[in-house]
């Protein structure tokens, strides 16, 4: 089972962006935290771009050598109808994830585009929601459906 996580635009900064929003771990430290806890149960990979085509590139190139994405598509999720489209094309779930709770956020942050086009939806719980998600994953595929 291999599970691909991947950041979108901005998030390379995490730790020194807003770290009272976002918090003081970086992107790095937050990976290690994922792999550490699921490297027993499958392989993750992980990827980050800030622009809208590299982060479809990066979907399609994965979407037949991995079982299941974890994205944070960042301020894309709000308006990106080509990552929706991408999404929708995939033949892997997607859960989408977001550090912050959007929902309690700017109403610019209450446009929800690429969501719809996932499995599921994690959002306000921090890193740990990107653990949540892989588990989901993985147990999603074991279950078959
Ligand atoms: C974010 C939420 C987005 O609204 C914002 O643009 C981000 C980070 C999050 O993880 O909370 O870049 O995706």
């Amino acid at each position: 089972m291999r599970i691909v996580i991947v950041n979108g635009p901005n998030l390379n900064w995490l730790g020194r962006r807003q770290p009272e929003i976002y918090g003081d771990l970086g992107l790095g430290a937050i990976n290690d935290r994922i792999r550490d806890a699921v490297s027993q149960e499958g392989e993750v990979d992980f990827f980050q771009a800030n622009g809208e085509g590299e982060l479809i590139d990066i979907l399609q190139a994965q979407a037949d050598i991995c079982q299941g994405i974890v994205l944070n598509p960042g301020a894309y999720g709000h308006y990106s109808l080509g990552l929706a489209d991408a999404l929708s094309a995939l033949p892997v779930p997607v859960i989408e994830v977001h550090l912050t709770n959007v929902f309690a956020r700017e109403e610019y942050r209450q446009r929800h585009v690429t969501a719809g086009a996932c499995q599921g939806y994690i959002c306000g719980l921090g890193w740990q929601g990107y653990i949540l998600a892989v588990q989901a994953l993985l147990d999603y595929d074991e279950e078959g459906d």
